[in-house]
């Protein structure tokens, strides 16, 4: 049905630009290539650490409809995905973080097909779907997302502004308030100016979708290091997905590190000034 082999794939930093979340689909199954696509990449879509992440897909619209709830009442409610993906974390460290990198970068690769998505960790029914997927002791789904072809027609459109509108969605920080170098609350903007590598990648984190657009992260950026904090104490998965749009961007750079999410937190917290309400997620080596 849908044949893209000569189309060449957009870069994943292309689809971290082209992803928006999408509450309206146009009720068609997924083309049996891009199913086996996405079963294929959710396991083999690179992982943040050791923790045990996993993922579940139920088909049909009418299942997914069932599970998913609207924003307040049945407003805001997401019609039409054929497909639900459910993010499963196993008991461990860095849960929310380790979900959040992995379901990202499986979401970013539908992107990259045109299969629309939606991250949820609110407005779903936790009950419904226990009843329909089979979880191992200390498993529990974090999060879900719709996963289908997006819906073109205009009432569609209109109902999925209005619900972008409630949750503030386009409002995205500007770098200046998210960046800082060398220690927290010093201006990044001369470095970015002269860094455009380091704009890049710290656009790539600005573009993150997060939890109500929250945008709970920061990042200090120093000549050896970057760190990645949160000024939320309960944001793993905005985390999780952040360090997954730097890993993506810094790849396309050249650049081979990994996060470190077990760094000497005291000491840097001191070095970088951190304030004592933020927590210190990982170090990223440049
Ligand atoms: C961890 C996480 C949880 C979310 N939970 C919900 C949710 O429960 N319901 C919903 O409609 N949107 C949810 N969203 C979507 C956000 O509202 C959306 O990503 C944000 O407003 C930015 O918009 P964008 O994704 O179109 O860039 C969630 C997003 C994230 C990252």
């Amino acid at each position: 049905m849908v044949n893209e082999s000569r189309q060449p794939q957009i870069p994943l930093t292309e689809a971290i630009r082209r992803r928006t979340s999408c509450r309206a689909y146009n009720g068609l199954p997924l083309a049996p290539e891009h199913l086996a696509m996405l079963k294929g990449i959710a396991r083999s879509a690179p992982r943040l650490n050791a923790a045990p992440v996993r993922f579940a897909f139920l088909e049909g619209v009418e299942q997914t409809e069932a599970i998913l709830s609207g924003l307040v009442g049945s407003y805001g409610k997401t019609r039409g995905a054929p497909l639900l993906l459910a993010g499963i974390a196993g008991p461990g460290q860095h849960r929310g973080e380790s979900l959040g990198y992995a379901m990202e970068w499986l979401i970013l690769e539908a992107t990259r097909h045109n299969i629309g998505s939606c991250w949820m960790s609110g407005t779903f029914d936790r009950q419904r779907l226990a009843g329909r997927i089979v979880l191992e002791e200390g498993e529990e789904v974090l999060a879900v997302s719709p996963l289908g072809y997006p819906s073109a027609d205009a009432d569609s459109a209109l109902s999925q502004k209005l619900v972008k509108t409630l949750v503030g969605a386009n409002k995205r920080k500007p770098l200046r308030d998210i960046v800082f170098t060398d220690y927290w609350g010093n201006s990044a903007e001369a470095l970015l100016v002269n860094r455009p590598d380091l704009q890049r990648m710290a656009e790539a984190v600005r573009l993150a979708p997060s939890a109500v657009n929250r945008q709970p992260w920061r990042l200090v950026i120093t000549p050896s290091i970057a760190v990645l904090a949160s000024v939320s104490k309960r944001s793993g998965l905005d985390n999780g997905i952040a360090l997954c749009h730097w890993a993506i961007a810094a790849h396309e750079e050249g650049l081979s590190g990994t996060w470190d999410l077990n760094p000497d937190r005291e000491a840097l917290r001191q070095a970088l000034r951190l304030p004592p309400r933020t927590a210190l997620i990982g170090v990223y080596p440049l």
